[in-house]
């Protein structure tokens, strides 16, 4: 059977409401599309903790910061429908453009702090468009539970925030990144990589794997991170815009491996920005339930 595909707020609502009559708990998984092995592993994560599971699709204009990106990300609607329906998913929402954003729409969820960092330094505006497309999308389904990929970390942490800010009743989980055989992350921005670059890629993830193993037997932070510059500079990345040791509960700065933290790292390949993370110690698995 294929995933019904719904646009209109009002069906969403409609079906999500006989659901709830049922008893049925919903999740929902957020994405723009061109889906790969790392949503479907959402979609799957969904099935095992709710009853119903909605898929979101909606190419966000508000937190690309540049249009020659929005323009050339991939719209393939028709082949995420048909690979959503044998991963099990229930709904796909496809909402109407205006669905989101109507005439005269004039709010913007803004998260300081976790956001202003990192991706949100370089990506002006990027983390205001996600966090009101997520806040929107969230109170649209009104889901009990809702996945996201460890991929985007720091999404993760501005989308956690937003949520406990604004008292949006909806459990965050978490799922680790789903890589290519050769480590690569997978990413919907791939596709993008000539050949040349597509063989390089993978080293992202090895100088990243590489140094969170350093730092986690003890080495000084500092040290190990302008090595692995260097060393992405060396394999053919440019513009390496930030490489940084992060605590997981605070999102600062950390200067060694005392407590669980994240590497992160944002580098370009021709002319694809690449963004990547890893925990340090190294760990893994979705959320399990408390
Ligand atoms: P998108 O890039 O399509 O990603 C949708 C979800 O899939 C995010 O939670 C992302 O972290 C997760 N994901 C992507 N690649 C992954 C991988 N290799 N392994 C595991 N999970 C992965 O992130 C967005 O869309 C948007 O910002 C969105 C949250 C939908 C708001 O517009």
């Amino acid at each position: 059977m294929s995933v019904p595909i719904v646009r209109r707020l009002s069906v969403l609502r409609a079906t999500v409401a006989d659901w709830r009559r049922q008893g049925l708990s919903v999740g929902v998984v957020p994405t723009m599309g061109a889906l790969h092995e790392g949503h479907l592993s959402l979609v799957r994560a969904g099935l095992e903790r709710a009853d119903r599971v909605i898929v979101t699709l909606f190419v966000n204009p508000k937190q690309f910061n540049n249009p020659a990106d929005l323009a050339a990300y991939p719209r393939t609607e028709e082949s995420d429908a048909a690979k959503l329906s044998p991963a099990g998913a229930h709904l796909l929402y496809a909402p109407d453009a205006a669905e989101i954003y109507p005439d005269g729409f004039a709010t913007t969820v803004s998260v300081t702090g976790v956001a202003d960092v990192l991706e949100g330094a370089f990506r002006p505006g990027h983390f205001d468009g996600v966090a009101t497309v997520v806040a929107k999308l969230f109170l649209q389904t009104a889901a009990d539970i809702a996945f996201f990929g460890e991929k985007d970390f720091q999404q993760l942490q501005v989308v956690r925030r937003m949520a406990r800010d604004l008292d949006i009743p909806i459990e965050i989980v978490a799922c680790e990144t789903v890589r290519e055989a050769d480590g690569l992350a997978m990413s919907s921005r791939n596709v993008r990589l000539g050949p040349q670059q597509r063989a390089i890629a993978p080293r992202l993830a090895a100088i990243l794997f590489d140094a969170a193993r350093q730092i986690s037997a003890g080495a000084v932070a500092a040290a190990v991170l302008d090595d692995a510059r260097a060393a992405l500079v060396d394999a053919g990345f440019r513009d390496v815009e930030y490489l940084d040791l992060r605590s997981v509960a605070t999102f600062e700065p950390l200067a060694g491996g005392s407590e669980p933290a994240r590497l992160l790292v944002a580098a370009w390949l021709g002319g694809v920005r690449l963004i990547d993370n890893v925990p340090v110690p190294p760990a893994g698995g979705c959320d399990r339930p408390a």
